[in-house]
């Protein structure tokens, strides 16, 4: 699957209905949501009121990726604001298999991310009820860092996995992704690509999402 998910954290926050708009009429799938609460990364972004505005003017699912500690609190919380896939961190979450039941059964796809740091073999005991993992191919917290290489390997290791224990699951990717990353990665085995800056900073974005698409 070749999917696209572009990132809201680069939008003009000002200006969120008409990059939502923008994202509504181009040719991507999702729309990528992240939620980090100043704790599990240094930096703090929107919670549930803003996704609830987001959900309202957006024609598409909402892929929301939360880089929040314990993210099993809220749960049904993100669930009443319109998320569709949960994506909550490996390394955030105690009780793991539990908190990835609670989403499904709360009636959203689950997904588990995973840090630059964090080895894809530790899903070997929970891939099966994974709708989608999310490898972070930059430390989470910020938009514009610059992809981590080390990530096309990753892809490759977890295809592998998935292919063998759950062929159902996708493989997102998220940090750094522009048109020039975008092809070999959808070789290596990808089938979402998160882009946040490579959209929002481009001066045709609608263009070169169907660039990173193709
Ligand atoms: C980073 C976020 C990403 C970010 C991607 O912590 O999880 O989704 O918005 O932005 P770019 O594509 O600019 O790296
Ligand atoms: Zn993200």
């Amino acid at each position: 699957m070749k999917l696209l998910s572009p990132s809201l954290l680069s939008a003009d926050f000002g200006n969120l209905q008409r990059d939502i708009e923008m994202l509504n009429s181009s040719c991507c799938d999702w729309l990528h949501v992240d939620v980090m609460d100043g704790l599990f990364v240094p930096n703090i972004s929107f919670g549930q009121p803003v996704v609830k505005y987001i959900k309202k003017c957006a024609k598409k699912p909402l892929d929301v990726h939360l880089m929040i500690e314990k993210p099993e609190r809220y749960i049904d919380s993100f669930c009443q604001v319109g998320a569709d896939i949960l994506s909550v961190h490996y390394e955030a979450c105690t009780h793991l298999d539990r908190t990835l039941h609670a989403i499904r059964d709360a009636g959203m796809k689950c997904a588990v991310a995973l840090n630059p740091h964090t080895p894809v073999a530790l899903l070997e005991d929970s891939l099966h009820i994974c709708d989608m993992v999310l490898l972070m191919s930059v430390n989470p917290g910020f938009g514009g860092q610059k992809f981590i290489e080390n990530t096309y390997a990753k892809v490759e290791r977890l295809r592998a996995m998935c292919d063998k224990l759950n062929p159902q699951c996708l493989i997102e990717i998220d940090g750094g992704v522009n048109t020039s990353n975008a092809p070999k990665l959808f070789e290596c085995g990808a089938d979402v690509l998160v882009a946040g800056n490579a959209v929002f900073a481009s001066a045709d974005p609608m263009q070169t999402i169907k660039e990173l698409k193709s």
